[in-house]
């Protein structure tokens, strides 16, 4: 939506993977501080998101009231303190008469729950689809439900990021975009690279449009899923794959890599969702490799595309003319991986010019050597993504970034 906001991916973290309930301020706070500390912050991981569980009951006048056991100062009160040291905060509601943990949602009563987002200084609301109350099984149902929010948020003057958790319901990637900045594509994200016996759809059985509920996704489930919405991405308007699960536990360090990048080059918003305060040094390393964050934030904001279903390659044009190639490995054993520079480059290039597939490309390894060219040693050094892109939006002409 064109509301100023997300026009690259937001980043961020959300307690939900690793927190679920297990709210308060405290938590917020000191992972706040680690993220400063970490150079987190710096890189643009600029949201602290509170997902469910912070409320109590409705009071009698209509108005949601802060969970004083874990809030005990008050919403406004966190969302001070993250703003003094530059962060953004966001919120978690349910276009329904619950959230998914069962805590009042927001289903009519947005005007009210927008009144009181807004002067606790929230700037990003998660908003998601649990106990709809049978208003769901058209795209109309469904965006009426989501646009009466979105119509609140614009009344309270504030500028807030709005984040649909709509899964994949009732084809929110053909109406996500108009009223929203992200929308989910599938159920919840599981802690592992593939699963077998993985149930992956929609949330709700109950939703005609829902063909496979589940919501135990793995990364290249939430892959399968994407494949088919990727162009609906663009700036302003992300598919979002779901927050990250780097650094919980469930994959090994390579598929983390491979979660990380597939994330940022398919322009999902990322959001951490490890523990911060018992973070790895592995770990930090993948999250905060700046040249997969300048992809991340490219200001092209062009998703890859697959090109070769059997061999998982994947590419896509920067706003530079560099092309991001990704050979994902998704077998459990080493492969030999091909494409030929037609396959990658297709006939897709920024602003219509098709690329020069005859000319000479530089190579860098992103996760071997970060950038390897000499050229590029700006990136490698950068502690900021966002410069780094404009960095190589100046120099870096016909590279190939590859993972
Ligand atoms: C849904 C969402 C999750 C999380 C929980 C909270 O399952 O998809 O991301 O917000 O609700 O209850």
């Amino acid at each position: 939506v064109e509301n100023g906001l997300a026009r690259t991916p937001q980043m961020g973290w959300n307690n939900w993977n690793t927190f679920a309930c297990d709210v308060s301020e405290p938590l917020l706070l000191e992972t706040s501080r680690i993220m400063i500390d970490t150079g987190l912050r710096d890189l643009g991981y600029n949201y602290v998101v509170l997902d469910d569980c912070w409320s109590e009951k409705r009071g009698a006048d209509g108005y949601l009231a802060v969970d004083e056991s874990k809030f005990p100062n008050g919403m406004k009160s966190v969302a001070d303190s993250l703003y003094d040291d530059n962060f953004l905060f966001g919120m978690y509601s349910s276009a329904g008469e619950y959230t998914c943990a069962r805590y009042p949602g927001s289903l009519d009563h947005e005007e009210q729950d927008a009144e009181s987002f807004a002067p606790w200084r929230v700037d990003y609301l998660k908003y998601d689809n649990c106990y709809h109350m049978g208003r769901m099984g058209t795209p109309l149902i469904s965006f009426n439900r989501y646009n009466e929010m979105a119509k609140a948020l614009k009344e309270t003057g504030r500028s807030i990021l709005y984040s649909l958790c709509s899964w994949e319901e009732d084809f929110v990637h053909t109406w996500g975009g108009s009223i929203a900045n992200s929308w989910r594509v599938s159920g919840d994200i599981y802690d592992s690279f593939a699963r077998p016996d993985e149930l992956c759809g929609c949330g709700d059985a109950t939703n005609p449009h829902c063909i496979a509920p589940g919501t135990h996704c793995s990364v290249l489930a939430i892959l399968n899923k994407v494949a088919p919405y990727i162009d609906r991405g663009m700036p302003g308007a992300w598919n979002d794959l779901d927050m990250l699960e780097v650094g919980l536990g469930g994959m090994s360090d390579e598929e983390y890599k491979a979660h990380f990048a597939m994330w940022a080059a398919l322009r999902s918003p990322m959001l951490l969702g490890n523990d911060l305060r018992a973070m790895s040094a592995k770990t930090l390393s993948i999250v905060n490799n700046p040249a997969i964050i300048a992809i991340s934030q490219d200001p092209c904001g062009r998703p890859v595309h697959l090109r070769h279903r059997e061999t998982h390659v994947w590419s896509g044009p920067l706003a530079n003319g560099d092309q991001v190639v990704i050979f994902l490995n998704a077998a459990n054993n080493d492969v030999d991986m091909e494409a030929s520079l037609e396959e990658i480059f297709v006939s897709e290039g920024v602003g219509g010019t098709a690329p020069q597939v005859a000319q000479e490309w530089n190579i860098h390894d992103l996760w071997a050597h970060r950038m390897r060219d000499k050229d590029s040693k700006a990136i490698l050094d950068a502690s900021d993504a966002r410069a780094a892109c404009k960095h190589l939006q100046q120099t870096q002409l016909n590279d190939v970034r590859l993972f």
